[in-house]
Parts: structure tokens; C-alpha cells; sequence
């Protein structure tokens, strides 16, 4: 699977953002070691502190089905309700989450290009 199609799979996953408090729409989609696709999308909450990010939704759906390598990762987002351009960089939780179930070369294709967990954790915390 090419970028441009990850980045598409993130845009189609993130037409079901439920981001009603922050109006803010994520889309992420993961390849596994093995090459499955998983996606996901932001869902918020009344209470904020239970919203959840379109990566972790995409992790989590990947882990809990076996997958527990994550060799790439697309992510878009944007106001909701526009075309996904501006860049979306992965949270720093969302960062430390993919340095569980990834290694440094895991490729996070944005927008802008393509990065390694590398580049964007630097000397993170592992057990
Ligand atoms: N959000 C994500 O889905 N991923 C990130 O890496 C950063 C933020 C979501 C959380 C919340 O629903 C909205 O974007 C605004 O913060």
C-alpha cells in the first residue's frame, strides 16, 4: 500500500470523527507487520478527559485483534467538516502509545511527508 493510499484510508476513517466539543476531526490508519490495515477516528466526550484520539482508536483495534507490531501510520485531521490539510502531527501520548507497539524506523506519514517514531521521540521512556 502506497502513502497516498494510507493517507486515504486515515481521510475515510475520519469521516466518522464524533468530535462535537472540540470540532477537530482525526483520522489514522495503521499497517501491521503482516500488512492488515486498521483505522480509526476521535471520539470525544462529555467528560473530556475520556476523549480518545484517532491513533490510539486504530492501536487499540490493532492490538486487541493480535497485532502488536505497527510497521506505518497515516494521520489526518483538520476542522470538521473540511478537507484534512493542515498537518496533523501525533500527540505526545499518542507518540509514547505507538513506542509500545513499534520500532524506530515506524514510518508516520502526515501530510507535509513521512517521519520515523525516530524523529518525533526521541530518547523515549521504554521498560
Ligand atoms: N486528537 C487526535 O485524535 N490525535 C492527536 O494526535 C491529537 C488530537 C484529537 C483529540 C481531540 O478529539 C481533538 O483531536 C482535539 O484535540
Amino acid at each position: 500500500m502506497t502513502d497516498k493510499e494510507l493517507l486515504a484510508a486515515a481521510a475515510q476513517a475520519r469521516e466518522k470523527s464524533w468530535c462535537r466539543y472540540s470540532h477537530f476531526a482525526v483520522g489514522a490508519a495503521l499497517l501491521t507487520e503482516d500488512g492488515t490495515l486498521y483505522s480509526g477516528c476521535n471520539i470525544e466526550n462529555a467528560a473530556y478527559p475520556l476523549c480518545t484520539c484517532a491513533e490510539r482508536t486504530a492501536i487499540v483495534k490493532a492490538v486487541s485483534e493480535g497485532h502488536r507490531r505497527i510497521s506505518a501510520i497515516a494521520i489526518v485531521g483538520g476542522a470538521e467538516g473540511t478537507a484534512a490539510t493542515e498537518v496533523c502531527p501525533p500527540c505526545g501520548s499518542c507518540r509514547q502509545l505507538l513506542a509500545e507497539f513499534a520500532d524506530g524506523a515506524l514510518r508516520v506519514i502526515l501530510t507535509d511527508g513521512s517521519y520515523t517514531l525516530d524523529d518525533l521521540l526521541p530518547h523515549r521512556f521504554s521498560l
